[in-house]
């Protein structure tokens, strides 16, 4: 029986704690980086060597350093297949590669081969989950199904004819894997009742084109759906208020864009991508790690900063003046420390469990 203790244990805690300690670390840079870039913008002077490398940087590590972990985790949590330890740790590995080739050269070689190993651990995990597609599948329905089509866009990317052209292209690619699949994973987390899944992903689809590659109003309809998708899971959800709050924000905001009462270009789109990965899908899918009762005043705390900068952002397109960038700028270093924080307190909290755990085992 002591054996058995002992043999377990280390099993027990080891993946769990490199992975959180893995996503913690990349949460971590690209909080740093991106708090560089945006005192950058705002007109201070620090050292980013190529703006558009460390940008990059920025929302790659984010995007697959801890966007993809979280859900990853999530579905892990709710019984679904994952990459296995060696295919994480080859994961790791690209990771670390492509963002060293950002930081290096931008889209170049190392970045491009690294960034091919991560999409073939993100085509690994979707096929997964496949079991998953099924009209009673839920939210976690669509996300092989996104990340499939996500896929399908990266060779547009590489024939875009100018540099505008490619960043649409990797805005509808970033937005398909958004609403596709990270959207509806912290939404499983809530937890919220699911639409049709083919309804939410042809409306995600419709959308994710709609702000980037083909920008046409029929296009925009998928927001609107979407938002009304969003406002009637809320509704019915078992959630804590301040997480509807945050989700219902979000539907506000694909509301007015669907319906094109404000514009979508790219600063709305960096204070939508902002708003809906630092609030909502951030506190959705870490909601389990963070101490129940430090949670709710927490999350309002995080919700009201991530939504002035957001708001900050925004307004540089709504309502240009000088004062926006330097708020942006002020609010991000609020929210970067508010995530690093709940993020050592989340380790402490999930460090504490896992050993109580291992030591019931
Ligand atoms: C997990 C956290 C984060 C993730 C996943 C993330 C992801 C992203 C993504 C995907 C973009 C590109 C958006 C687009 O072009 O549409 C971006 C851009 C950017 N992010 Fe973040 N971000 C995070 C946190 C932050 C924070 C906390 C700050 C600032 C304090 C920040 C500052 C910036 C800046 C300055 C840009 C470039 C904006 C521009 O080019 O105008 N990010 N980020």
């Amino acid at each position: 029986m002591a054996e058995n203790v002992s043999d377990d244990r280390p099993k027990s805690i080891r993946g769990p704690f490199i992975g959180a300690l893995s996503i913690g670390a990349a949460l971590a840079l690209t909080l740093g980086v991106g708090l560089v870039l945006r005192l950058f913008l705002a007109g201070y002077r620090v050292p980013v060597g190529d703006f558009s490398h460390l940008r990059h940087v920025h929302t790659h590590l984010g995007t697959y350093g801890v966007l993809f972990p979280l859900m990853w985790w999530v579905w892990k949590t709710n019984g679904l297949r994952i990459p296995g330890p060696w295919a994480l740790a080859f994961y790791a590995v690209a990771v670390v590669v492509s963002a060293v080739g950002f930081a290096q050269s931008g889209y170049g070689l190392v970045s491009i081969a690294g960034s091919t190993a991560v999409l073939g651990v993100w085509m690994l995990s979707a096929w997964k989950v496949r079991d998953q597609m099924r009209p009673d599948g839920g939210w976690l329905a669509s996300a092989p199904l996104a990340i499939l089509t996500g896929a399908l866009m990266v060779p547009l990317v590489a024939q875009a004819a100018s540099p505008e052209r490619v960043q649409a292209v990797v805005r509808s690619f970033l937005s398909m894997l958004m609403l596709g699949a990270l959207v509806p994973s912290a939404l499983h987390r809530l937890p919220a009742p699911a639409p049709p899944p083919l309804v939410w992903f042809c409306a995600a689809t419709a959308a994710a084109l709609s702000v980037g590659a083909v920008a046409v109003a029929p296009l925009q309809l998928g927001l609107v759906a979407l938002a009304a998708m969003l406002a009637w899971a809320l509704w019915r959800a078992q959630a804590p208020l301040d997480l509807r709050l945050a989700w219902g924000l979000a539907a506000v905001g694909m509301l007015v864009v669907g319906v094109g009462l404000v514009p979508m270009d790219r600063q709305m789109a960096v204070a939508g991508t902002h708003y809906l990965v630092l609030g909502p899908l951030l506190l959705s899918m870490t909601r389990l790690a963070v101490p129940r009762r430090l949670s709710a005043a927490v999350r309002v705390g995080i919700l009201v900063l991530v939504a002035g900068m957001s708001a900050a952002i925004a307004l540089q397109t709504l309502a240009p003046g000088p004062y926006w960038g330097r708020l942006a700028a002020w609010t991000g270093i609020a929210v970067a420390v508010s995530w690093v924080g709940l993020s050592l307190v989340a380790a402490v909290s999930g460090a504490a469990k896992l050993l109580g755990v291992a030591t019931r085992d």
